[in-house]
């Protein structure tokens, strides 16, 4: 089998689960050649992903969780700079700390209404168009409305963030030459925007509350607050988007499983969401490095190597769960790495589900005989799993009372 998890080929049309069984089942800590440095340790085994991902001591997220070091286009820190997500505790956990509260479940609970309010808006500016390219225009909505929303910022400027995200998130070579750098730059200028705005006139919101927090008696200076910021607008965007659209690739392409779904949606929805987000696994991976000498599986792993952990492998192992290769959308216990695990593990997952929730809800209860219509188009990532684009069609439905 050739194995090549780093070009963006590979994930054309979805996370590529003939490699990924080929890993498990003969090589499950196997070392990968780069072309651009010098080589990687991927681990594709459920037991093995989850311990790596706990394990800080041996394997560090610093100096950063992407295949390439910074210094060879990788995204790093900026100077002495760094984002919580490319940190170790004792300092990743001072940084996640000051946050934390806003992300539990009680907190995203208050939101439900209010995302679910957003849900019904976003379907609603579609529904009687009968087609829409679902990415962009119902999956890609409801994360930047969030964001915007926590944030404190107006719904319309969520939009055009993501529109940055979006590019920062492509491929150097498949953008006109500066556009990413120049996506990073605007990003910033608007963060600068924002700390003005919120320096003036503080709110009940993240952005103001970011800016009042203090780590070791210090407050956040503007760098520290706008790596935070670019953070929780990437990490919350592409994720629920790519989610949204590759489950519902997923949902039409198991008509009876989305039969059995809608016949009774509010049961029911809580165990798809699992069995979607193991299915999607919309973070392909994340890179840890060896702060010493030390091993996975029995295969000895040097200090300095590259550790890289395929979430997307994990969740179809079948040491761990049953028919890995069958969606099953009542399955039940799931418990899937999708959103990591350890220190790191997704801060925003309660959100995302309650995203993901509202927008599958107001889908399913409102748009008819929804299908396809075009190919879908992959993004051409490593990275990042899921479709850039989706054209379907539908019909309205009546709508039922809740
Ligand atoms: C389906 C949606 C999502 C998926 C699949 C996802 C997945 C992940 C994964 C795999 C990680 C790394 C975990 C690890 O290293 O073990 C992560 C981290 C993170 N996610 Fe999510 N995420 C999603 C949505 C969100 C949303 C909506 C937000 C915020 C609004 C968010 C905020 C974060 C943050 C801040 C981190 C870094 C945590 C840290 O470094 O301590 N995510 N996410």
């Amino acid at each position: 089998m050739k194995i090549d998890l780093l070009t963006p080929a590979s994930f054309a049309s979805g996370q590529p689960h003939e490699q990924y069984r080929w890993l498990r089942d003969h090589a499950p800590v196997h070392w990968h050649q780069d072309p651009d440095g010098p080589g990687f340790w991927a681990i594709t085994r459920f037991d093995d992903v989850w311990a790596v991902d706990r394990d800080f001591s041996n394997f560090s997220s610093e100096p950063t969780i992407m295949i390439q070091d910074p210094e060879n286009g990788g995204v790093g820190g900026f100077g002495p700079y760094k984002m919580m997500l490319m940190m170790d505790p004792p300092d990743h956990t001072a940084f996640r700390k000051l946050i934390r509260s806003e992300f539990t479940l009680p907190s995203a609970k208050l939101r439900q209404d209010r995302i679910q309010a957003l849900a019904k808006q976003i379907v609603d500016a579609v529904i009687d168009k009968g087609e829409c390219d679902f990415v962009a225009e119902v999956a890609g909505e409801m994360p930047s409305y969030v964001i915007a929303e926590l944030m404190g910022l107006p719904l319309e400027d969520g939009r055009e963030l993501y529109k940055l995200t979006e590019i920062i998130h492509t491929a150097p070579e498949a953008l006109p030459e500066g556009a990413g750098p120049m996506a990073v730059a605007k990003m910033f200028e608007y963060g600068q925007d924002v700390i003005k705005e919120k320096r003036a006139r503080p709110a009940n919101d993240l952005a103001t509350k970011l800016l009042q927090a203090e780590v070791d008696g210090k407050r956040l200076d503007d760098i520290e607050f706008l790596l935070f910021f670019l953070l929780l607008v990437d990490a919350g965007g592409d994720t629920t988007r790519n989610l949204l659209s590759a489950g519902l690739i997923a949902l039409l392409e198991n008509p009876s499983e989305l039969a059995w779904l809608k016949a009774d949606l509010p049961q029911r929805l809580a165990s798809a969401r699992e069995e979607l987000l193991r299915w999607c696994s919309p973070v392909v991976y994340m890179r840890r490095t060896a702060r010493r000498d030390t091993g996975i599986g029995g295969q000895p792993i040097k200090a300095g190597e590259k550790v890289v952990m395929y979430f997307g492998a994990a969740n179809r192992d079948g040491e761990k769960f049953t028919e890995p290769d069958r969606l099953r959308l009542s399955r039940t216990p799931n418990e899937h790495l999708a959103f990591g695990n350890g220190p790191h593990v997704c801060l925003g997952q309660h959100i995302a589900r309650i995203e993901i929730d509202a927008v599958l809800r107001e889908v399913l209860e409102r748009l008819q005989d929804l299908e396809l219509a075009g190919a879908p188009e992959w993004l051409p990532s490593n990275f990042i799993s899921g479709p850039k684009h989706l054209p379907v069609r539908f019909r309205p439905a009546k709508r039922k009372a809740r």
